[in-house]
């Protein structure tokens, strides 16, 4: 882990100064009227890849021990040692993918370790997280059972910082060779015939920082290399994702960029690497005292949510610079780690990155969501960080009494999961007040996005009311379309700190909105103060 700040300037001479015709912000205008979203149902964008919708589980904390893993002889049920509950939790979300074994702890993984019998596995120390002893119980085959059960897809992410190309290539040739190969051999030793798909792989993680320290056209060089050896064996075809840069470090994208300039894989795909990640968290203060889960003035909301509108204005900017070198978008940008970054909660381990989730993180999470579909066009993938037990997440697990809470992050996840793979339709803001500004950076206090799934003539509207004390009234001005029915869900909470617990699991929940009346233009919605609403429409 390495400490960064959030700085808004950007990276030197490479910053783009346009972004052509990319929205670095929701695009708002003024009006004279009432406040209005404008809909042209007619009007289909790119598809919102459901990869964008995607998870990330580190050895760290209690996220895979005690979150996802408990063995197969705790009292918690299980399946092999994997939580019935979490895992059923996680299959209502449809997550299209889980990236694992980390963050800072893949560049310390040798996944060797990780196989054969438990009791004959290698201990390590897990020195980015808590200085705790790993004893390996949770490997490949476990990580690969989880996948299974979740009915989702697996991301894995390889060790450059202290691994070697060999230890990748055979990693690769393990997981998803099907002959008599020595990999897929020693895999059958181990109680696995069959190989598995792995359509995702990091090439390392955070190579500037906790990655290896390195700069970034060392780094580019060698993921060129190490990609190289990710072969696709059989017909696993592999997304190579190159560890990218942190926040506002054009540089380092462009660095990416530059190395695969005009090279082709062997399949006409860009090559050797098809995807470049990158890594933004919000906090509401600086590194060093990121500010309570739990506990902030509405400064601090007004703050935490203007740093979560950044996260578009970063994904336009990157997708820029690869927009120059890759007119045709063919390498994807994955936006690997994001969500909140809070002080841990009092008592707990400061390594163990646990954190409560309130009303405030559910907003943080649709902002991001809204951008998010805005330039589905050059994303391919997201992961929050991280599905259970650590940062923001999905899943809050008891360490005592086993018991499970869902966040009201998990929720925003459930509402919005209609938008994964449909088509993404333009949202535009029409606004009667002026657009404040927090921190220099404009934040209407509406934010709103929305898709089209043609096949089931329906439409998906995503509406965040970011005002921490005032109700608002939208138009929904529905055009191209005729709109036949609707159903409507609002997620609040008694204020903007509100959050579940296992005594009150559910004082932030999905309940149906009830505040929707047509309108001569479509629809008039009313949202609560500090508030997320979806809106579906069924079309003629
Ligand atoms: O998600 C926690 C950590 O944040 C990851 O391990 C690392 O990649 C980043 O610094």
């Amino acid at each position: 882990m390495t400490a960064r700040t959030l700085t808004t300037g950007l990276v030197g001479a490479l910053a783009p100064t346009s972004t052509g015709s990319r929205p670095l912000a929701p695009r708002a205008g003024a009006t004279d009227g009432p406040a209005r979203v404008v809909i042209d149902l007619d009007l289909p964008g790119a598809t919102i890849s459901r990869h964008l919708y995607g998870h990330f589980a580190e050895h760290l904390g209690r996220c895979i021990y005690g979150g996802f893993y408990v063995g197969e002889d705790s009292e918690i049920p299980n399946v092999r040692g994997i939580r019935t509950d979490v895992v059923e939790a996680l299959r209502a979300l449809r997550i299209p993918n889980l990236r694992w074994p980390g963050g800072c702890f893949a560049d310390d993984y040798h996944w060797r370790d990780g196989i054969g019998p438990r009791e004959d596995r290698p201990r390590m120390v897990n020195s980015h997280w808590g200085d705790v002893v790993e004893d390996n119980s949770f490997g490949t085959h476990e990580f690969m059972d989880l996948v299974e059960l979740l009915g989702t897809e697996a991301y894995v992410n390889g060790n450059v910082g202290s691994g070697t190309v060999r230890e990748m290539s055979d990693w690769i040739e393990y997981l998803t060779r099907a002959d008599d190969s020595p990999m897929a051999a020693l895999r059958r030793e181990n109680g696995r015939d069959e190989p598995w798909t792995v359509p995702f792989f990091g090439i390392g993680n955070e190579a500037w920082g906790c990655g290896g320290n390195m700069r970034a056209e060392d780094y580019a060089a060698l993921a060129r290399q190490y990609a190289t050896y990710v072969r696709d064996h059989g017909d696993n075809q592999v997304t190579r994702i190159a560890a990218g840069a942190s926040d506002g470090d054009y540089a380092w994208t462009e660095a990416l960029m530059r190395a695969i300039d005009g090279l082709e894989g062997r399949d006409g795909r860009p090559g050797p690497f098809q995807a470049i990640s990158l890594h933004y968290y919000t906090m509401s203060g600086p590194w060093e005292d990121k500010g309570s889960a739990t506990e902030f003035s509405d400064q601090e909301w007004y703050r935490t949510l203007s740093r979560a509108v950044r996260a578009e204005e970063l994904v336009a900017r990157h997708a820029t610079v690869m927009d120059r070198h890759d007119p045709h978008r063919k390498v994807g940008l994955v936006f690997d780690e994001w969500g909140t970054w809070w002080n841990v909660e009092p008592g707990t381990n400061p390594g163990f990155l646990y954190q409560q989730n309130t009303v405030r993180d559910a907003l943080v999470a649709s902002l991001h969501f809204d951008g998010f579909h805005r330039h589905a066009d050059r994303l391919l993938m997201a992961n929050i960080a991280q599905t259970v037990n650590v940062l923001q997440a999905m899943i809050l697990t008891d360490p005592d009494s086993g018991a499970l809470v869902l966040t009201p992050t998990y929720h925003v996840f459930a509402m919005n999961a209609g938008h994964q793979d449909a088509a993404a339709l333009d949202a535009h803001l029409l606004l009667p007040e002026e657009i404040a500004e927090v921190d220099g950076r404009p934040l209407p206090l509406v934010s709103a996005s929305a898709s089209l799934r043609a096949d089931e003539g329906t439409a998906l509207v995503s509406l965040s009311n970011l005002s921490a004390d005032e109700p608002r009234t939208l138009v929904l001005d529905l055009r191209g379309r005729s709109v036949t029915g609707h159903e409507a869900t609002v997620l609040t909470g008694a204020s903007t700190a509100a959050h579940n617990t296992p005594e009150q699991p559910d004082a932030v929940a999905p309940v149906p909105l009830t505040d929707v009346r047509e309108h001569e233009r479509g629809l008039e919605v009313t949202l609560p103060p500090h508030s997320f609403a979806t809106v579906r429409l069924d079309l003629a």
